[in-house]
């Protein structure tokens, strides 16, 4: 990393909400004191869920959560790793921050077998761009569904193939 930038792994704990550096300002705050109520329930993954952070100096410049399967994502497999709620700070960006996090991720989370995967909204062409140019194809088209109009049991769903193998090396 350029001189000032720090990378760690960030996993929820019960006296810490969030990861250090993360301002009020971060939409990060909202979604990981959700998964911190979630984990002892078990029914989601927040009990696995890490996340990869890159700070500079003290600031939370980009991060990057890592999911393993569970009932939303029932395409993966358990060895599988999602990447998602990928975000860089508006003034990082542009600077390939969210690019080496990737190709940190996919080095270091490695495992024979695995299959990372990283779910896009088809408009989102900054993000796209960053996942192709860390190596990832784009394998199928899905949406989100939500059983009984309940907003919590969301889920995603494939709705058609592009390709059969969603590997990619590192
Ligand atoms: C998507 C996002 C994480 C990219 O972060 P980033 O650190 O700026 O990405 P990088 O600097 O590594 O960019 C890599 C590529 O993305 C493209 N890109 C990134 N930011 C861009 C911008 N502001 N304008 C145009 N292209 C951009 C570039 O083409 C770049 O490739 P290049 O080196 O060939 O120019 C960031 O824009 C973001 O946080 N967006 C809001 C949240 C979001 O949409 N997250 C993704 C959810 S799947």
């Amino acid at each position: 990393m350029p001189d000032g930038f720090s990378v760690s792994v960030w996993r929820p704990q019960i006296f810490q909400m969030w990861p250090d550096g993360a301002t009020s300002k971060n939409r990060l705050r909202m979604r990981m004191t959700m998964r911190w109520a979630m984990k002892p329930l078990r029914l989601f993954a927040a009990h696995r869920y890490r996340m990869l952070t890159i700070r500079h100096d003290s600031e939370l410049a980009h991060y990057s959560g890592l999911t393993p399967r569970f009932w939303r994502f029932p395409f993966m497999d358990d060895r599988d790793l999602q990447i998602g709620d990928t975000w860089t700070a508006p003034r990082y960006r542009g600077q390939g921050i969210a690019l080496r996090a990737l190709r940190i991720i996919l080095k270091t989370e490695y495992q024979p077998g695995r299959r990372f995967w990283y779910i896009v909204d088809a408009h989102n062409s900054q993000s796209i761009r960053v996942a192709e140019k860390a190596g990832f194809e784009p394998i199928a088209d899905g949406t989100t569904i939500t059983p009984l109009n309940i907003p919590m049991l969301w889920r995603y769903a494939i709705l058609s193939h592009r390709r059969t193998s969603a590997a990619v090396s590192a």
